[in-house]
């Protein structure tokens, strides 16, 4: 990570603000004809929820600031809510059936799925991430999005995991066929949990114990970063420097109402794609 390609430029950005969130809960008839009338107004900032285990529907708006969660509160009740970064972590169960990411790629909880799931579908490269304390089981909609973004932007020779937690961006870009991968996190539990499942999974990735902070310059085809838009808005110029002239910049961890102030952050980086999920936002920028 320390080969030079390129200089970086700009000045530090700053920081996202708190993340707003104005929820109310519906009835299900009511949810529909509140989204039908609101939906395009809102577009990707709102987010509808159904549980199986609740009659009740959530419906949140990520709106652009404080004043505009009051406005929706006092026009249609509910309540806005502050997010902190806590919310980002869920339990997260092992999955019964096997997460298929476009037709390259399979994820699975367990040994005994993926050796049956190899054999059965031998078109996709499979990655056995068993549930674990380290986040990326595929559940989350962010690694999800970080997974598509990476199967669209194969083929790659270099690969950067910034963040890896459970490692399974790094092992499913070295299952696609990445040579030069390389992962770090700054916990030293996740480090421990990802070089496992490295193992697991038969590949070859260096990973290491490392804050974002220290982050050198690089030569990378392809970095993600699937962290808050908080340490990605901070460390903009050191991930941009870390990837190659035309190589590509995946990034989530990002709220709607977030997105703008990280594509700022990470100027002149081209932004080819955007999308949403659950709350939350991927970017895939090109530099
Ligand atoms: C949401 S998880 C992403 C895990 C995995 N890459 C995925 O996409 O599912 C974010 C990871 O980034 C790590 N992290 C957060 N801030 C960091 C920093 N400043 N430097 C290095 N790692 C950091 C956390 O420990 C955590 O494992």
């Amino acid at each position: 990570m320390s080969e030079k390609c390129g200089r970086g430029a700009g000045r530090a950005p700053r920081l996202p603000g708190p993340v707003l969130v104005w929820r109310k809960w519906f009835a299900p008839l009511a949810a529909e004809v509140w989204t039908a009338a609101w939906g395009a107004r809102f577009g990707s900032r709102m987010i509808v929820t159904e549980e199986a285990h609740r009659s009740a529907v959530r419906v949140d708006v990520y709106p652009g600031g404080r004043g505009a969660a009051e406005r929706l509160k006092s026009r249609f009740g509910g309540r806005v809510l502050r997010l902190g970064a806590d919310v980002w972590w869920r339990p997260q169960e092992p999955r019964a059936m096997p997460l298929r990411i476009g037709r390259k790629l399979l994820v699975v909880a367990t040994a005994a799925q993926a050796a049956s799931w190899a054999r059965r579908d031998r078109g996709r490269a499979v990655v056995w991430v068993p549930a674990g304390p380290a986040f990326g089981t595929g559940q989350h909609a962010t690694t999800r999005m970080c997974l598509r973004a990476l199967a669209e932007a194969w083929p790659f020779r270099s690969m950067l995991d910034a963040g890896c937690g459970s490692g399974i961006l790094a092992i499913a870009s070295a299952k696609l066929g990445a040579e030069g991968v390389e992962a770090f996190d700054s916990d030293a539990s996740a480090v421990r949990e990802a070089r496992e499942n490295i193992r697991r999974n038969g590949v070859r990735v260096a990973v290491r114990r490392m804050d974002l902070a220290a982050l050198g310059r690089g030569c990378f085809d392809v970095v993600a970063a699937n962290i808050l838009s908080g340490p990605l808005v901070s460390h903009a110029r050191a991930l941009r420097g870390a990837v190659r002239p035309g190589g590509r910049l995946i990034l989530s961890g990002i709220r709607p109402n977030q997105s703008a102030e990280v594509i700022r952050a990470f100027a002149g980086c081209r932004l080819l794609a955007r999308r949403g999920s659950e709350g939350w936002v991927c970017l895939v920028l090109g530099r």
